[in-house]
């Protein structure tokens, strides 16, 4: 399936909306062009009919004329009578009744004579070698017939027969009236149906529009849902599609309803993870406070004990060393964990302008008091910089940096903190030309208890906090924190929001 997907791409999908406007009309389409057909065909069979009629009485009269004798009509009555002996194309034409546009051709058994009535001036007109040509070989042929004779004349619907009297004669009445009457119902058909077509078209539009206004409303509340940041934090879902729009008698009503009960749930489920959540940091939180003051006290006694002035032997000094030192790195790995727990639960930083140039003259300073084997340089712009957050946190950042720094680089390295203003941002980089981080350190880097595998042993106090810390903080400031290592540079970069004045 997926190797199919690039090549479907191209095409845009289809909209319900088009699709349904598009069946409805051309089915209509389809209808209106059925109809069409069926009526012109069948107007078209019954002109012929009537035509077939015309014609027919039309030779009836002719073969009178002629010499022979319809029943009842006597022959002092007949004006064609005058050529009996001699009939002619002519004697027809100009017989009694004749319908206007009629054809004539006439073999008495020695010549052909032919003629037609003009039915614009009524005047009678001779048929050229060609056309007669193309009637002769119909002479023969029973019932009516249609012959096409070109020119002006077009189609004609012929009919042959043989006098009483034993001459061949044919007649023949135009066809254009026919055509042009089928011709006109096409148009008219065409033309109501294209109207009809343009109307249905518009209608449906509409209608499909407002039949899929309840989805859209799903849709939009559905959106609105997904854009919420539901993966952390305190988070309220109670953004619902409107009752009018969950009756579950109707298929939009249906989806609704079952979206509300979706949200209801996630809702549900949300508010359970937050309050697991909200124990869990609340646990951490009371555990690392209470574990304050029995550390404070170990340290205590154990200082107390080692400064007493007795004579104490050297492995219950190195103990008490030991003692000392490792709960001077319990304490700092329960204020972590405090500090984090507490940032974890979102309680409101004081946000207010700091100025990070006296901060990190300060920071630099304890810094190079801490590690007089590293050779600290301190870059700052002529003009003081102000960043919006919480001092005693910012302080916290750029100390876990420059501890780092120090901890995890060998003495005689050089760490370069600089300070700048980029667009609406402070921008705070610590780099050093020590080993770099590890590399399969680099994608965790700032989670918690990430640390390399050398600080692990070293018992330089690390614990692994210290980068959570930092990208908890900056976090919470709407700042940004990113590192850039390879051996021999490493740089942590830190952009917070500048104060605006
Ligand atoms: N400047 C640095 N140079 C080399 N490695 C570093 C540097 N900063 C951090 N690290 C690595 O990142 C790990 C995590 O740092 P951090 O979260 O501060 O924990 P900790 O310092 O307590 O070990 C450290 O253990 C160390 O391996
Ligand atoms: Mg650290």
């Amino acid at each position: 399936m997926a190797k199919r997907m690039p090549r479907r791409r191209p095409r845009s999908p289809w909209t319900l909306q088009r699709r349904l406007v598009l069946t409805v009309v051309g089915l209509l389409a389809l209808v209106s062009i059925t109809i069409g057909v069926v009526s012109v065909v069948i107007l078209r069979a019954s002109l012929l009919d009537r035509l077939d009629v015309q014609l027919a009485s039309a030779a009836d009269r002719s073969g009178a004329v002629l010499g022979g004798d319809n029943d009842g009509d006597r022959p002092g009555d007949n004006p064609g009578s005058s050529y009996f002996g001699s009939p002619t194309a002519n004697s027809i034409l100009s017989g009694p009744a004749q319908p206007p546009g009629l054809l004539a051709l006439v073999y008495d058994g020695s010549s052909i004579t032919t003629g037609y009535t003009d039915d614009q001036s009524g005047a009678i007109e001779e048929l050229s070698a060609q056309q007669v040509q193309q009637l002769a070989d119909h002479v023969n042929q029973p019932g009516s017939v249609t012959v096409n004779l070109g020119g002006e004349l077009g189609d004609y619907r012929v009919q042959a027969e043989t006098s009483r009297s034993g001459t061949l004669y044919l007649v023949g009445l135009p066809l254009s009236g026919v055509a042009a009457t089928a011709a006109q119902l096409a148009l008219i058909i065409t033309f109501v149906s294209l109207a009809g077509l343009i109307v249905v078209a518009i209608i449906a539009a509409w209608v499909v529009r407002l039949a899929l206004r309840p989805l859209q409303r799903v849709t939009a509340t559905a959106t609105r849902v997904a854009q919420l940041p539901l993966d952390q934090g305190e988070v309220s879902l109670d953004d619902r599609v409107p009752a009018g729009d969950t009756d579950p008698r109707t298929e939009v009503g249906r989806v609704g309803a079952a979206l509300n009960r979706m949200l209801e749930h996630v809702d549900l489920a949300l508010e359970a993870r937050q309050q697991s959540e909200r124990k869990v940091r609340q646990f951490v939180a009371d555990a690392s406070h209470e574990l304050r003051t029995p550390l404070a006290s170990i340290r205590g006694y154990s200082e107390l004990t080692r400064r007493s002035g007795q004579e104490l032997p050297p492995d219950a000094i190195h103990a008490l060393g030991r003692i000392e030192s490792e709960s001077v790195r319990m304490t700092g790995l329960v204020e972590d964990l405090l500090l984090l727990a507490r940032l974890d639960e979102g309680r409101e930083l004081e946000m207010e302008p700091v100025d990070l140039t006296m901060l990190l003259v300060d920071a630099v300073s304890d810094a190079h008091a801490a590690g007089r084997d590293h050779v600290w340089d301190l870059d700052l712009p002529e003009e003081p910089i102000e960043a919006i957050g919480d001092e005693p946190r910012l302080r916290q950042v750029i100390t876990n940096l420059l501890a780092n720094a120090r901890l995890h680089t060998d003495a005689g390295t050089t760490v370069v903190v600089d300070l700048a203003a980029v667009g609406d941002r402070a921008v705070i980089t610590v780099t050093d030309n020590g080993p770099g981080i590890p590399e399969d350190l680099r994608s965790t880097l700032f989670e918690r208890f990430a640390r390399g595998d050398s600080s692990r042993f070293r018992g330089t106090g690390s614990t692994g906090l210290g980068l959570a810390i930092v990208a908890a903080v900056v976090a919470a400031h709407h700042g940004d924190v990113s590192v850039d290592s390879v051996p021999g540079r490493t740089q942590f970069r830190v952009e917070l929001p500048l104060a605006t004045h």
